[in-house]
């Protein structure tokens, strides 16, 4: 079973109460959702594989440490997720960038397909799915389906707002990947929103409601 990791840093905590406040403007809820991305990206990658090389430091000769091999991936599901890849970008420069397009219908609540790219060589990365809201978790067990049929097996899920109902979720249809997210809310409202949440996140990253 994956296991859930709650990142409770203070200041993981406070941004996010910032981000729930209903006067929180565009602007600042773009720059809060980077911000948290780059925090909770620390703990994601946390047990990304060392390994050990020879330097010189200006006085010695060392043995030092360093990450090792293929990296990380990035797969932010559309749209939302895309407000929480330059967080992580700015952790790991050197990470590859693949999408997956899913929405939620509003009727059903179920996430229909429309776009997925991936980097080619994904099965060697430590593959990081990022997406703020963990609802019904209809969308994130969806896109996990898509990166494993590359073969990739290394999978974890960044969320920042989660409910009991998406962890059991994924949790079940994917047993393989450990969730990291700043909350557990109470539970979800007659229209899969998540109480008390934060509202739909890609419209208030992106300013279309
Ligand atoms: C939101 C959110 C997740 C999904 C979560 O996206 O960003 O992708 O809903 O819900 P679930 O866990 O019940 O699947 P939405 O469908 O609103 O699309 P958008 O990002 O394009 O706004
Ligand atoms: N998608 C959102 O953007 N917010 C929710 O609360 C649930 C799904």
């Amino acid at each position: 079973m994956g296991l859930i990791h709650v990142v409770d840093h203070p200041l993981v905590q406070h941004k996010l109460t910032l981000m729930r406040k209903v006067e929180t403007g565009t602007k600042d809820f773009r720059i809060l959702l980077k911000e948290i991305s780059l925090l909770m990206g620390y703990e994601v990658t946390r047990d990304l594989p060392m390994e050990s090389i020879e330097i010189d430091t200006p006085l010695e000769h060392m043995i030092a440490r360093r990450v090792s091999g293929k990296k990380v991936a990035i797969v932010p599901i559309l749209r939302a997720g895309l407000g929480m890849v330059d967080g992580l970008l700015q952790l790991t420069p050197a990470a590859k960038v693949g999408h997956i397009g899913l929405y939620r219908d509003e009727d059903t609540h179920k996430p229909v397909f429309y776009y997925c790219k991936l980097p080619f060589d994904i099965e060697q990365r430590m593959c990081i799915v990022v997406d703020p809201m963990l609802a019904t978790g209809g969308s994130s067990c969806d896109a996990i389906d898509y990166i494993k049929k590359t073969g990739c097996k290394n999978i974890r899920l960044m969320n920042l707002v989660s409910v009991p109902e998406g962890i059991a979720a994924v949790q079940t249809r994917h047993p393989d990947v450990d969730i990291y997210t700043a909350s557990i809310d109470r539970c979800l409202n007659e229209n899969a929103y998540i109480l008390p949440g934060l509202g739909d996140a890609g419209d208030r990253i992106f300013g279309t409601k």
